[in-house]
């Protein structure tokens, strides 16, 4: 199902904006090549993504344990590794990578399909 997200000057170049999207939540990023969007939860332990910060036009590091995700792919490219020690709950919450969609513009809005 297409939903409409909101304005793409909703959001600037560089940031990102949780949406909700029906039942799902995303979080839409605005790289330089265009608009993404990814599940709003971590893999790790489910922290938002929407706080996330996004790291060289590519990646979006995980607020609580530092994970980072490649935004384009969903593919984990670091793990959480913040406070240290955090690793030891790899045995339980392994690197899994985070769901991603396409998302279109289109007269200057934003859609995705779910
Ligand atoms: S909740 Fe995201 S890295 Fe732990």
């Amino acid at each position: 199902m297409r939903h409409d997200l909101c304005a793409s000057s909703d959001i600037p170049q560089g940031k990102s904006k949780a949406i909700q999207a029906g039942d799902t939540k995303l979080v839409v990023y605005h790289l330089s090549d265009g608009f993404y969007a990814t599940q709003a939860r971590c893999t790790h332990m489910f922290a938002s993504l929407g706080k996330g910060k996004i790291i060289e036009d590519k990646c979006v590091q995980c607020p609580l344990h530092r994970a980072r995700f490649d935004i384009r792919t969903g593919e984990v490219s670091e793990w959480a590794n913040f406070p240290p020690g955090v690793q030891l709950l790899n045995v339980v919450r392994g690197e899994k990578a985070l769901q991603t969609w396409p998302v279109s513009e289109e007269d200057g809005r934003l859609f995705v399909e779910l």
